[in-house]
Formats: structure tokens, sequence, C-alpha cells
């Protein structure tokens, strides 16, 4: 009796890509809920090939390869965008550019091919989102619509393959990676076989024809369709485009980079003619008040190396429930529920009386410790209804015993504060070691919690 053959199943999480053989409501690799979707287990078919690179066969020194050629970037010009890259695009290098629906991938993607071919390059971009008439009308908008971009609307890779085959693009897009279908694989479009299928082809292609080329990845809640985050181990270079749809600004940031730094940041700005550039971001960031204003603080963030002056606002209001309200926007809640625990304590003050809302201005998210200092200062100043003057600034850890820690790249802080006009700074006592003090700049050092808020003017009485 021939055996039976059954269809087997596994369950793959549309988030991170966590493969398990039966159902969970949370998924056992990364703790989402509800994220794990059944897909059919494919036999695996000899000329479907995942070798992704092709090379020898036989190991060689590596001394012997010529990696010179490699290093060559294509700038695209623009500062912002170049920074987050490394320097530009790498022949053959992949870039997913992850982001949640309507954040403006396309708009970024069509702006870089038009700048692109105007210079001359052959560029290729492929939707399986928009129709040609779509794509036309929002490159009006952008600017004058050059020759060189080639434009194609299509779901098939193959179709797609012998495109770019005959076309010989210099540069290639594609948008999204959710909607593309690779042959020979049933599963439907946008689950976590097809995405990784068809970057897998895609990839093979950049690699083979030296092509630079970008993926649209679309980040979702749905379960249903996998997310850019199953692709990320894939790909060279992984770009977030994140913002917050009440503001205009956009920031660029890099999670992964085969040829350069990671934790960069590009800053832009949405505008009726697309997206802008920001060189001057802590602009964007900082306060705009006419005098002095109670709560108000300034902190010379890092985004990757980039120094921003981020104000944080802090607003304390004597509390009528029982459990007194802690709200946060762009600050972790909890480590704004121990910081409060930390000055209560410290400095001695009854905030368990109080509601505090903290706000970090112009939607801007900040996760390093560095804003510590700057967070207390800003409640501390607002439940004294005290201002802290506007030309000074503050920054560094706060650890529980109230120790005030040092953080890094101390210097690049002081100097984007001095630029922008502060005139003294209270930082960690023991970070200041052979760093050189901006001009102008009064230096503040302090070793634990009451010696900080006293710089900045916050002593009671
Ligand atoms: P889009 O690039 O379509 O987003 P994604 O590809 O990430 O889904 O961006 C769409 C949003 O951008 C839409 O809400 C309109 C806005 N937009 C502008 O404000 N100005 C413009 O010039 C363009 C083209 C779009
Ligand atoms: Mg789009």
């Amino acid at each position: 009796m021939p055996a039976k053959t059954k269809q087997k199943s596994e369950y793959v999480c549309s988030s991170c890509g966590h493969i398990s053989i039966r159902w969970f409501g949370k998924c056992p690799g990364c703790g989402a809920w509800d994220t794990l979707v059944e897909e059919k287990v494919e036999p695996a078919s000899k000329e479907k090939s995942h070798a992704m690179l092709s090379g020898s066969d036989a190991p060689v020194p590596l001394s012997r390869i010529d990696a010179s050629d490699h290093e060559a970037r294509i700038p695209i010009d623009v500062e912002e965008l170049d920074r987050v890259l490394g320097g530009g695009l790498v022949a053959g290098g992949l870039v997913l550019l992850g982001g949640e629906p309507g954040i403006g991938k396309s708009t970024l993607l069509l702006q870089i091919l038009m700048r692109l071919s105007r210079r001359g390059m052959k560029v290729f971009y492929v939707s399986g989102e928009e129709s040609l008439t779509q794509i036309r009308m929002r490159a009006e908008r952008l600017g004058k619509c050059p020759e060189g971009l080639w434009s194609m609307c299509e779901c098939s890779l193959e179709k797609i393959q012998a495109a770019i085959k005959e076309l010989e693009p210099q540069f290639l897009a594609i948008d999204s990676i959710q909607t593309m279908s690779a042959p020979g694989l049933s599963s439907a479009p946008g689950s976590v076989a097809q995405v990784r299928e068809s970057t897998a082809h895609i990839m093979q292609m950049a690699k083979s024809m030296a092509i630079p080329t970008v993926i649209v990845g679309h980040v979702t809640k749905d379960g249903a369709i996998a997310g850019p985050r199953v692709l990320e181990h894939l790909v060279d270079t992984v770009l977030y485009f994140e913002g917050d749809r009440s503001h205009s600004f956009r920031l660029l940031r890099t999670v992964k980079n085969r040829y350069g730094p990671t934790f960069e940041i590009g800053v832009f700005e949405m505008t009726e003619g697309g997206l802008r550039q920001v060189t001057n971001p802590s602009k964007l960031f900082m306060g705009s008040h006419a005098g002095p204003v109670a709560g108000a603080v300034t902190v010379p963030c890092l985004e990757g190396t980039r120094p921003l002056m981020v104000e944080i606002q802090a607003l304390v209001t004597p509390s009528h429930m029982a459990m007194p309200r802690r709200t946060t926007t762009g600050i972790d809640s909890n480590r704004l529920a121990m910081l409060v625990a930390v000055a209560q304590r410290q400095l001695g003050l009854p905030l368990h009386e109080q509601d505090i809302f903290v706000n970090v201005a112009g939607g801007l998210k900040i996760t390093e410790p560095a804003a510590d200092l700057g967070i207390i200062a800003a409640i501390v100043s607002s439940f004294m209804e005290k201002p802290i003057a506007p030309t000074a600034a503050l920054f560094g850890e706060t650890g529980l015993t109230g120790e005030v820690r040092p953080v890094g790249r101390t210097e690049l802080r002081l100097k984007e504060a001095a630029r922008l006009g502060f005139t003294s700074c209270t930082v960690p006592a023991s970070g200041l070691s052979g760093i050189s003090m901006p001009e102008g700049m009064e230096i503040l050092p302090v070793r634990n919690l009451a010696d900080a808020v006293e710089t900045v003017g916050l002593t009671a009485g």
C-alpha cells in the first residue's frame, strides 16, 4: 500500500518570520499576538535554487579578490539620503525601505529615481500598487518627468525579470515586495514564503547584473501580510521611514548596513511638492517660546552620529485620583516611572500626589538615557513653576541612587548646543576628560541629581 502523502503545514510569524509546527496565539519568537499564519510546506524542487550568490566552486585566498571597484558609490547627492546609505548606493546592493503605508516611501523612491534619471541614468520603477497614470501624476507633482525613467505595473516576478534583462537599468525600484509573486510558488502575495522567495529572486538579479536595487516593504499591524522584518537578514541595507502622521517631518533610519554605519538618520519634511531634506533638524525639535517657560528643557540628543537639540516638556499638576496619571509621548513610560521615583526620593519632592505628563516636542521618540537629566529637570521646573534659562541645556544619564552617569559623544553634543546659541550646559562630571570645549559655552559638571537641578536654578526658596 502506498504511503499517504499528507500535505504538511507550518505556522510562520508574519512579523518576525519565526516558524513553528503548531499554531500559537502569541508568537514564541517575538511575542506578537495573532501573527502566526498557516503556510503549506512546498516540496523542495530541484530548479528552485535558493543560492543567492553565484561564486567560485573552490575556495580562494581572500587576498586575491579584487574589491577595488566595489567601493564605488553612486551618490544620490541628497545629503540626508547619502548619509543613511553610508555614502550612496552600491552596485548590486539591495536596500529594503520599510515603513507604514502612507508615510511616503513611494514618494521618496520616485524622487530618487527622478533625480538619478536627470543625471542621465536609466532607472526602472516597478510598481505593483499603482497604475502608470497614477505614477505619472505623482511624478508631475514632484517636478518635470525626466526621459530616462522607465516604469512598469506588474506583480509577476517572471515578467519583471524578463523586462529587467531587456532594459538593463542602472537602478531598480520594486514597490512593494508584498505585491510580488515569485514563479512556482502557490502561496498568496504578501505571505512570508512569497516575500522571501521574491526577495531572493530580486537579490540574485541585482547581484548578477550589479544593479543597485531598492525594495519597498510595508510595515503592517495586520498579521495577514508579512512585514519587512522577515527580510532583514536577506538584504544588504535596511532603512525604515518613520514619522508621525500629524507632523510633516519624516525620519529615515538605518537599521542595518553592510556598506556603512547603522543608526544614522536622515531628516525630511513632507511638503506639497514631495519630500524635502532638512539639513538643520534641531530647529524642528526646539521650542519657539517668546520667553522662559516652566516645564520646558532643551537636551542635546544623538540620533546615530547626528546631534539634535530636542525640547522636552513636562506638565505637573495636582492629582485628584488614587493613582496619579503618568502620560508620555516620545519617551518610554517605564523610564518616566523610574525617573519620577528617583526625583521623588533624591530631591524630596511629593510627586506621588501629582499627575505628570511628559512630551517630546515635534513628535520625536527619544530612547537614549542621555535625556534622563532633561526629563527630570522639566518635571522639577513644572512642579516648582520655575523656568530654566532658555540658553541653558543639560544632558546625562541618571541612576537609581541619583548619581549622574556619563554618556557618549559629549563633545558633539556640546558643539551642537553652542552652534544653536546655548551658553551653558550641565554635563556629567566624569565624562569630561580630553574633551575640547566649544568657545562661549559655560560647562557645569555635576555628579548627582541634586547638584544638577541646582545648576539650572531649580532650588527651593
Ligand atoms: P506615499 O509615498 O504614497 O506613501 P507610501 O508609499 O509609504 O504608502 O505617500 C503618501 C502621502 O504623502 C499621502 O498622504 C500624500 C503625501 N504627499 C504629500 O504630502 N506631498 C506630495 O508631494 C506627495 C507626492 C505625497
Ligand atoms: Mg506606496
